[in-house]
């Protein structure tokens, strides 16, 4: 692979730093690897000679195994370090972590962290690349990406969406950076769930509030169902499960009543019977497992692009490692 200079910078902390144009080429150059995860020898030699680190200090499985999927995809080294069993535990920095984790000559870390900003805090110390896995309630990337491609795959475009985030938004990095990747590729979203754990100022977000789930799904062409982050809440925000799935629950019997068929994203993992119906889970209109294999093809996207990739070879590239 021809190194050089990202086309996202550095590191890759959130979409909100991003241009509509840098979003695109994410979403294009993984089409481009798409196909690699159906082969039957699902690996590129791209990043060959490559180290990274993925480094994950709050439980996770799709988000950690997916990049690791990718990693290996593309042939890089990989090596997990989760916090439990670090010297995290013995009182150790993120930093000191980072640093002596580079002493051993790594080119990329992949962060998940409990607290807003941690990405950003460690790529300015550090000077390999850096990729936000999600942190506290901040952003989520690589997960606002995978379900733009997905919600692309299936409308053919963004601009003009109507995208309705129901749930908890006040706890979700998910809603933030889907907020940010949608508007800036020209969608419309809106907000719906309990007053309590909508975020303060929406309005200057941009954003439509509805507070009846039914008005949402009569305007929306799509929901991404937020999980209900119970660790998160401290009390307090909705006074019981089972009256939260009442209000604000995606059912079947709501989305019937829709006047147009309504798509249905959830990032996962899902409290089925809480904020999602296992009848909807599993029904017709979701595309839950599509955004867990879009997963895989956007961090590729975005560990080639990190690593100097440039987006317009990504296909001429594949071909030739393929010939
Ligand atoms: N969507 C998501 O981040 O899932 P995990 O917490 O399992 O990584």
């Amino acid at each position: 692979m021809t190194g050089g200079t990202s086309i996202l910078g550095k590191d890759l902390v959130g979409l909100e730093p991003l241009s509509a144009a840098q979003i695109r080429t994410v979403l294009d150059t993984a089409e481009h690897f798409k196909d690699v995860s159906e082969r039957r020898i699902k690996k590129l030699p791209i990043l060959r000679g490559k180290t990274i680190v993925n480094l994950f200090f709050e439980p996770s499985t799709r988000t950690r195994v997916s990049f690791e999927f990718a990693q290996k995809r593309l042939s890089a080294d990989t090596v997990n370090v989760a916090a439990g069993t670090s010297s995290v535990v013995k009182g150790e920095t993120l930093v000191d972590t980072a640093r002596n984790l580079e002493a051993m000559s790594i080119d990329m870390v992949v962060i998940r962290h409990p607290a807003s900003g941690a990405a950003q805090f460690l790529g300015e110390r550090i000077s390999s690349n850096v990729i936000n896995a999600g942190d506290g309630r901040h952003e989520h990337p690589t997960q606002g990406l995978l379900d733009l491609l997905t919600l692309r795959d299936h409308f053919r475009r963004i601009e003009g969406l109507k995208v309705c985030i129901v749930g908890d938004v006040l706890h979700s990095r998910v809603a933030r950076s889907n907020l940010w990747g949608l508007t800036k590729l020209g969608a419309e979203v809106a907000f719906c769930g309990p007053r309590t754990l909508m975020p303060p100022r929406m309005e200057e977000l941009g954003v439509t509030y509805f507070p009846r789930v039914e008005e949402a799904l009569e305007w929306a062409d799509a929901v991404n169902v937020l999980r209900l982050q119970l660790e998160r809440m401290q009390g307090g925000y909705i006074p019981s499960l089972r009256e939260y799935n009442r209000f604000w629950g995606i059912t079947r019997a709501r989305l019937e009543a829709a006047p147009r068929p309504v798509l249905v994203l959830h990032p996962g993992p899902m409290n089925r019977g809480v904020e999602i119906d296992s009848d909807v889970a599993d029904g017709p209109q979701q595309v839950i497992l599509k955004q867990v294999a879009n997963g895989v093809a956007v961090r590729m996207a975005v560990l080639y692009l990190l690593a100097g990739g440039q987006p317009e070879r990504a296909r001429i590239v594949k071909e030739v490692v393929e010939a």
